[in-house]
């Protein structure tokens, strides 16, 4: 159990992240929140490159400071920028990382072997570096930071840059490494982790905003979001009095789906209306809700895109 508590960081006089009281078991979290959230300060706290400026962090019990390299080996981490040598093959790059772990020779052959063939690279694993796609290289990654066998698994935005079929591909190898693990990813992107997390970590105004199963999250959004058609002269009315959560042309109409709070029938509405539908409330909703009225450049997934 990795415990965080009471976990502030501070950069000089600016305050990152205040009173962060988590407590992670096996399985996978997605810290989910847009940049400049704080989630890579999380991040560098509980892998120990960067120390809070209060509170704790424990795993099972004891303090990660105090463990020191007992605590490192059971880490595994994917920064968000990872460095690597372009004219390395993997096989090279990846012996050499695990004789730095100590891992022995003859073992550490097999287990670069089984991990490349985890991640799907077989195939390349004596090609240069320098000519992989940004998939292969973040599976590289992954397959980096799985060589220890690590108990917390640490992945900060992983997905970034990534196809839509290289992160389907890339969420499928994550969700299988969590069975027996604790995984951490962060990422401000929803689909990343909206089909794969046990639970979701969001972080708004500096502060723990919620910890919870995506199902649990959504809910609290039932009864509130609609879709309709409206037309495209009524949409700069509409979007002062509804948050739109995304809109598409359709046929001549505008398809919008938008959060509404106050009750869709209210009596002052200029959209009183029965053509709306009540939808289910999902992730990418409820991100954009909560971040609504915030200074942070909200990305919204590929599958939803604004196209007004
Ligand atoms: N070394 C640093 N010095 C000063 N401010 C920093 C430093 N690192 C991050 N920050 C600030 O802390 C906030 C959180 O950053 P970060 O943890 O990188 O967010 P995220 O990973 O969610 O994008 C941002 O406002 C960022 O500008
Ligand atoms: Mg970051």
């Amino acid at each position: 159990m990795l415990t965080l508590s009471h976990i502030s960081k501070k950069y000089g006089k600016f305050s990152a992240l205040e009173d962060i009281n988590i407590e992670l078991d096996n399985g996978l979290y997605g810290v989910l929140a847009p940049n400049g959230a704080g989630k890579t300060t999380m991040i560098k706290m509980i892998t120990t490159l960067l120390f809070p400026s209060e509170g704790i962090i424990t795993y099972d019990g004891v303090d990660i400071l105090e463990m020191g390299e007992k605590y490192r080996d059971l880490i595994g981490y994917l920064p968000q920028q990872f460095g690597y040598y372009k004219n390395n093959t993997p096989v090279q790059y990846l012996s050499y990382l695990a004789s730095l772990k100590g891992i022995k020779k003859e073992e550490a052959a097999k287990k670069v072997n089984d991990l490349l063939g985890m991640v799907g690279l077989s195939d390349v694993k004596n090609k240069k570096m320098k000519k992989f796609s940004g998939g292969m290289i973040q599976r590289v990654g992954i397959a980096q930071a799985v060589l220890n066998n690590p108990k917390i698994l640490v992945l900060d935005e992983p997905t970034a840059g990534l196809d839509p079929k290289e992160r389907v591909r890339f969420r499928n190898i994550i969700s299988a490494l969590s069975k027996d693990r604790i995984v951490i990813l962060s990422t401000h992107i929803v689909s990343d982790i909206e089909s794969i997390a046990n639970k979701v970590i969001m972080i708004k105004d500096k502060r723990l905003y919620s910890m919870d199963t995506v199902d649990n999250i959504c809910e609290r959004l039932d009864g509130k979001v609609f879709e309709r058609d409206i037309e495209e002269t009524e949409y700069e009315t509409f979007e002062r009095e509804y948050y739109v959560l995304s809109a598409r042309q359709e046929r001549g109409h505008l398809h919008v789906r938008y959060y509404d709070d106050k009750g869709e029938t209210g009596d002052n509405s200029a959209f009183k209306s029965e053509k709306a539908i009540e939808c289910l409330p999902n992730l990418e909703d409820v991100f954009l809700v909560v971040y609504q009225s915030d200074e942070y450049t909200v990305s919204t997934s590929d599958d939803i895109k604004h196209c007004i």
